[in-house]
């Protein structure tokens, strides 16, 4: 088997622009930017609406970018889909993991299909609640991971799936910065009140997807976890001195750090970590090993979810131990639009979902279990209802 078995051929989709969707955004913060950029670019969306628990800041979002017509005068994502005059088809949920679930049930409820951004949501049973509204609703709801568009965490899942590495027993995923606690705009990251999670839901969702959607998602089945939250509690944190606010550090109510050993089904041991701040470079490339053959992919300083550098896969050709580089692949596109293309697209071909719930579960209860691990000091199991 050579390199370029393992390489795809990047679609190059004809878009019907016959049929227009009709998109609403629901909070117009940071990441509703890299939204509608990814909605503008698209032929057939209509954006029609937009919401924000913040009086004005949704109009102004909008008139930022220039986007004329779109209705705004909602106090928030309930007033917006109870309008039934938009004939809403979609809308991004761009709200802080606190107000994630809330608005993806009302909008299933309503019957409009949701991308919904990550973390899924802060616990296990919001995430039930979010499914078995989806079940309910007949619609489409894809969580939004972007970086399972890029073709290396592609190539990563075809690499597990060719069955280069053999049975795969032992997993070690995460990463992290040195000095990342996000403060972009203002305190929603780190405040529990709209966070919930710290780095462990923000940037540890990622992780987890990354190796688990290359092994096709098995349930966990038992935690123990840590957490902590040295470096965002402290007002000497350097970051928060650069930017002039080490009050943050009394409103700082998540974790900067999270690290967990956890077991999945089919004997597989999942070691995790991950840290928006630690005086480290990285606590560890991710590493799969498997019985035949283990794949190094090199973690990156700001970890977002993606491969910093060429893979390692180890492994032995007629006997001999050698070692196969992976290249970096090149992928056609923005991120963020082919999460939004493979949204709508899943729409208009009545499709399954480019990032399914019944998959990102897995990845919420692992997150549920590590923080109730870290909580009572002990393994738990996880226990996933039935949808
Ligand atoms: N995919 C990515 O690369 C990526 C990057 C950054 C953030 N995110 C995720 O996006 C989410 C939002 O992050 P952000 O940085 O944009 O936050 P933000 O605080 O800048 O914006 C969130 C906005 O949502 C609004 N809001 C909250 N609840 C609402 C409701 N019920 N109805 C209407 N508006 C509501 C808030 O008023 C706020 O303006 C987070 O969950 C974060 O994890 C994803």
């Amino acid at each position: 088997m050579g390199l370029d078995d393992f390489k795809t051929n990047q679609e190059v989709k004809v878009i019907d622009t016959s049929r227009k969707l009709r998109v609403g955004i629901i909070g117009c913060g940071w990441i509703a930017v890299s939204h509608i950029k990814a909605l503008l670019n698209q032929p057939d969306v209509e954006i029609v609406a937009g919401a924000d628990l913040i009086p004005g800041k949704a109009k102004a979002f909008f008139e930022k970018f220039g986007v004329e017509g779109v209705k705004t005068d909602y106090a928030s994502h309930k007033e917006m889909l109870d309008d039934k005059s938009l004939k809403l088809d979609a809308v991004s949920i761009c709200t802080y993991n606190r107000q994630h679930a809330i608005p993806a049930i009302y909008a299933l409820e309503k019957g409009v299909n949701v991308l919904l951004e990550k973390p899924f949501t802060v616990t296990l049973d919001e995430a039930v609640e979010v499914c078995r509204a989806e079940k309910k609703s007949g619609k489409l709801l894809s969580i939004g991971f972007q970086p399972r568009m890029d073709e290396n965490m592609k190539m990563i899942k075809r690499i597990v799936e060719s069955g280069e590495l053999g049975k795969i027993y032992y997993i070690q995923t995460g990463g992290g910065r040195r000095r990342g606690i996000p403060t972009p705009y203002g305190t929603t990251f780190i405040e529990d009140k709209t966070a919930g999670l710290g780095a462990l839901g923000d940037i540890g969702c990622y992780s987890l997807d990354m190796v688990l959607n290359a092994i096709g998602y098995p349930k966990p089945l038992t935690v123990s976890g840590y957490k902590s939250a040295f470096f965002g509690t402290d007002p000497n944190y350097s970051h928060y001195k650069k930017i002039g606010h080490p009050e943050y550090a009394k409103l700082f109510g998540v974790d900067d750090f999270a690290a967990a050993f956890i077991r999945l089904e089919g004997g597989i041991i999942l070691d995790f970590r991950i840290a928006w701040a630690m005086n480290l470079d990285t606590p560890g490339d991710t590493i799969i090993m498997g019985t035949k053959g283990s794949l190094r992919i090199p973690s990156t300083e700001c970890w977002n979810g993606t491969v910093g550098g060429a893979m390692t896969l180890y492994h032995e050709v007629c006997g001999e131990q050698t070692q196969t580089e992976i290249p970096i692949l090149k992928t056609k596109g923005d991120l963020f639009d082919l999460k939004i293309r493979t949204f709508l697209d899943a729409i208009k071909e009545n499709g399954t979902a480019p990032v399914p719930s019944s998959q990102i579960l897995f990845n919420q209860a692992i997150i549920d279990g590590i923080a109730k691990s870290a909580e009572c000091g002990r393994e738990v199991e996880i226990k996933i209802p039935k949808i």
